[in-house]
């Protein structure tokens, strides 16, 4: 297991650009495998989660080819899957473990889904669940709750859903278990989480329908193949953006960020803590808004943060609480009790490691209230296994007089290599 030690940075200055976005990624993976023709994709996030993706469809027979550059996706249509030879691998990916079951629920064949010991502790039943009403026939351990899975493919029949967590893995499974159905299928939603989905397969060519608060597919599309594009990633940004927001002396540009209004709950929260981020030279690539965000130094104020900002922003609440623990005042997060079930639980993983950095934290169901210091204290902070913990404490250790050091690191890789590098690049001691 390695960590890494971080000291305290006298400015984070300079020009970057992120890796794909994962969310993206592993779509481009799964609709251009399921679309007929060749897509090509650039920008692809090598990280591991898209690969175990890119893997489980080249075991489902997908020729797929990486020349460095840009993924090539030979798709073979909609029933253009066989089945797998053996288990198929979704590491520490929620994102494969779960759109994979909606998809292959539909199949004419037999598979098996596992995954490390973190992804078999998470809750599968959200998904089997609904697929289930479908007609799915779908078995694992804790009666279906927990990997691994087994997936007998059977014929489904579409389904009127009202989902009650507000969870794109969640509307995507049954989505993807909806282009297989009979008749139409319908997932309802709390708040409006990420719709990657919903875009990409109207990229690809497929007809479907979104109003307030849903989507709604039919079964039998045809998608084609083509070339995409996939913008940086908002949530591998994020990181860079609280780190020239909390260390004096900051001035970044980050090129290229997917800015898609699902997403940017994490701009809105940091603007309203008085940060200061631009975006500028908006445009739309592939069916996905993109701009570059430049960001200074700023002074920030503790808010509330509740309702239909969270999903716009579940993924950066690690690093949105290193804000929040330099913000003047407490900041109180509410309604966000889907932290609890991420690669690790991540309001108390985040509690834990910010009263270790002097921080009064406390700690509710679905929340947290911090109260900010001037100053956080250099300490042993632990990743708990989870990428996006031991990116934030890094973050935080850039302001803590001192070394800060970081255990367990190697779970950055899930959803960004080369994050160390890229940081100590912009940098300056
Ligand atoms: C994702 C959806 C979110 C997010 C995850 C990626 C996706 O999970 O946390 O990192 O690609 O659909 P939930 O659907 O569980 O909220």
């Amino acid at each position: 297991m390695n960590s890494y030690t971080v000291r305290t940075a006298q400015g984070v200055r300079g020009e970057i650009r992120v890796p794909g976005d994962k969310s993206i990624s592993h779509r481009s993976i799964m609709f251009g495998s399921l679309a007929r023709g060749i897509t090509r994709v650039t920008g692809f996030l090598r990280g591991e989660d898209a690969l175990c993706t890119l893997e489980a469809f080249r075991a489902m027979g997908i020729e797929i080819e990486d020349d460095g550059s840009s993924i090539t996706i030979h798709g073979k249509g909609i029933h253009g899957l066989s089945e797998p030879t053996d288990v198929v691998d979704c590491g520490n990916s929620g994102t494969s473990m779960r759109l994979l079951t909606g998809l292959l629920a539909g199949q004419n064949f037999f598979s098996v889904l596992t995954g490390d010991k973190y992804l078999r502790a998470r809750p599968m039943k959200r998904v089997v669940g609904p697929l289930s009403q479908m007609g799915a026939k779908i078995f694992g351990r804790a009666g279906g709750e927990k990997a691994p899975l087994a997936i007998q493919g059977s014929k489904l029949s579409g389904i009127s859903y009202d989902s009650p967590v507000s969870s794109a893995q969640v509307k995507s499974a049954i989505m993807l278990a909806g282009l297989y159905a009979d008749g139409e299928t319908v997932v309802r939603e709390p708040h409006l989480s990420r719709d990657h989905s919903e875009r990409m397969l109207r990229y690809f060519g497929a007809e479907l329908e979104t109003f307030e608060g849903g989507v709604k597919v039919h079964g039998g599309v045809e998608l084609t193949g083509r070339e995409l594009m996939v913008p940086g990633d908002i949530s591998s940004a994020a990181f860079f953006m609280v780190a020239a927001l909390i260390v004096p002396g900051s001035e970044l540009l980050i090129k290229g960020v997917g800015v898609n209004p699902t997403r940017t709950g994490i701009i809105d929260i940091l603007k309203a803590m008085g940060g200061d981020l631009e975006l500028t030279n908006p445009r739309e690539e592939s069916g996905e808004p993109v701009a570059d965000i430049l960001v200074r130094s700023s002074k920030l104020k503790a808010i509330e943060i509740s309702g239909d900002v969270v999903p716009r922003a579940i993924d950066e609440f690690p690093v949105i609480t290193v804000a929040a623990a330099l913000a003047e005042g407490t900041t109180v997060i509410s309604g966000a009790a889907e932290l609890r079930v991420k690669e690790t639980d991540r309001i108390a993983a985040m509690a834990d490691n910010l009263r270790r950095a002097g921080v009064e934290v406390a700690e509710t169901k679905d929340g947290m209230e911090i109260t900010g210091v001037e100053c956080l204290k250099a300490c042993n902070a632990d990743s708990f296994g989870d990428h996006r913990i031991a990116m934030s404490m890094m973050v935080a250790g850039l302001t803590a007089p001192g070394e800060t050091l970081v255990s367990d690191v190697d779970c950055i890789a899930t959803s960004f290599p080369g994050f160390r590098d890229l940081l100590m690049g912009v940098v300056k001691h």
